[in-house]
């Protein structure tokens, strides 16, 4: 049987996530990828326990995450009934409606009644009686945005989630929703929004409005899905994101960022850390970011990856050099 490593809360950081009561660990596990039907079980199994053994005790999925869509909620209520029940309360399982899910007019965006219903299907596919954190996937033009934050507040009553969250909102979008959220009495958690050295937007609006409204901000894909990493120094390998048919991270994008990447990876080296590392203390330096959200194939990269805690303050000159090689906004 499974028994979490003792000292799993003394290396992780916690940060307090905006004005609320929790505090939340500097790295979070998303399972967006590798955790689908394809993935055989075993690896996942050791993926979640070496996260957890590590102080990640936040784990992130949506109704869509698989493949199949849902198949990432199903493998983590597997692994959760194996391995962590005896530990629900210390862990943060965050789940999220918005993109498609299943046909017709509800499988999708912000009603009601596509959250809720969706709601309810994570619930059932995790085996939980609630998640932690509840999301709207992302912003709906077409529905009243009180409609989409009165469902995410029904949930919180309901006591089917304890915290209500955003992702991707724009920001004025944002600011409303916050508001709206507030006046329900279920202030919203936290903002989950890309954000990496390849991928600054946050910078402009919405970091700064997070911290001036008390909500956290989670950022997700902060490696660039492994492009700020070693993985694609040498070439694309086979068992890499980047070389499956999918259509997230395609060998163009690697082509595009390479050169950036061995500048990077030099100047990672001369700080005494892996690109990955580097990428992800610089991500995390920022005021008002509470959490980068990591994905993972295998259990070593975790590992490598909770290194960036304990990696060396930026000089002035290391945040320029940096800033040199960055893509301009
Ligand atoms: N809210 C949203 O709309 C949204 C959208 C996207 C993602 N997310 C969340 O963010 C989470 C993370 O996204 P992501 O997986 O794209 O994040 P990421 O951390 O930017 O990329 C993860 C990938 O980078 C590679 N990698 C990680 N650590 C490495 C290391 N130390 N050395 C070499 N390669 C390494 C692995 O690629 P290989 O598989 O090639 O090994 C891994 O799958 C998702 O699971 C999800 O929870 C949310």
């Amino acid at each position: 049987m499974y028994q979490a490593e003792e000292t799993r809360y003394e290396r992780m950081e916690y940060r307090r996530c905006g004005n609320s009561g929790i505090r939340l660990p500097r790295l979070a596990l998303g399972l967006w990828h590798n955790f689908g039907e394809v993935n055989p079980q075993d690896n996942c199994r050791r993926m979640v326990r070496q996260a957890f053994d590590l102080g990640i005790n936040h784990f992130d999925l949506a109704n869509n995450y698989g493949p199949p869509p849902g198949a990432a909620e199903t493998m983590f209520g597997r692994i959760f009934r194996a391995d962590l029940t005896p530990y629900r309360d210390e862990l943060i399982i965050s789940s999220k409606a918005g993109y498609l899910m299943w046909p017709g007019p509800y499988g999708e965006w912000g009603s009601r009644k596509s959250l809720l219903a969706s709601l309810e299907q994570s619930l059932r596919r995790l085996g939980l009686d609630y998640v932690d954190i509840f999301y709207s996937h992302r912003y709906d033009p077409e529905t009243p945005l009180e409609e989409t934050m009165g469902a995410l507040a029904q949930a919180v009553r309901q006591g089917k989630a304890l915290y209500a969250g955003l992702s991707n909102y724009p920001p004025a979008a944002f600011r409303r929703a916050v508001m709206l959220l507030r006046e329900l009495n279920t202030p919203c958690l936290i903002h989950q929004c890309r954000y990496s050295m390849l991928a600054r937007e946050p910078e402009r609006e919405l970091l700064g409005d997070g911290e001036r409204l008390g909500v956290g901000f989670i950022a997700f894909c902060p490696l660039a899905q492994g492009l700020l990493t070693s993985r694609y120094l040498n070439g694309i390998p086979a068992d890499s994101r980047a070389a499956r048919p999918i259509p997230f991270l395609q060998p163009d994008n690697v082509a595009a960022t390479i050169d950036r990447v061995r500048r990077l990876n030099a100047l990672a080296e001369r700080r005494g850390q892996t690109l990955a590392q580097m990428a992800l203390a610089w991500t995390m330096r920022r005021p008002g970011l509470t959490s980068v959200l990591i994905g993972a194939s295998r259990p070593e990269q975790i590992v490598e990856n909770v290194g960036c805690l304990t990696g060396p303050n930026f000089t002035a000159a290391e945040l320029a050099a940096i800033e040199a090689i960055l893509p301009s906004e």
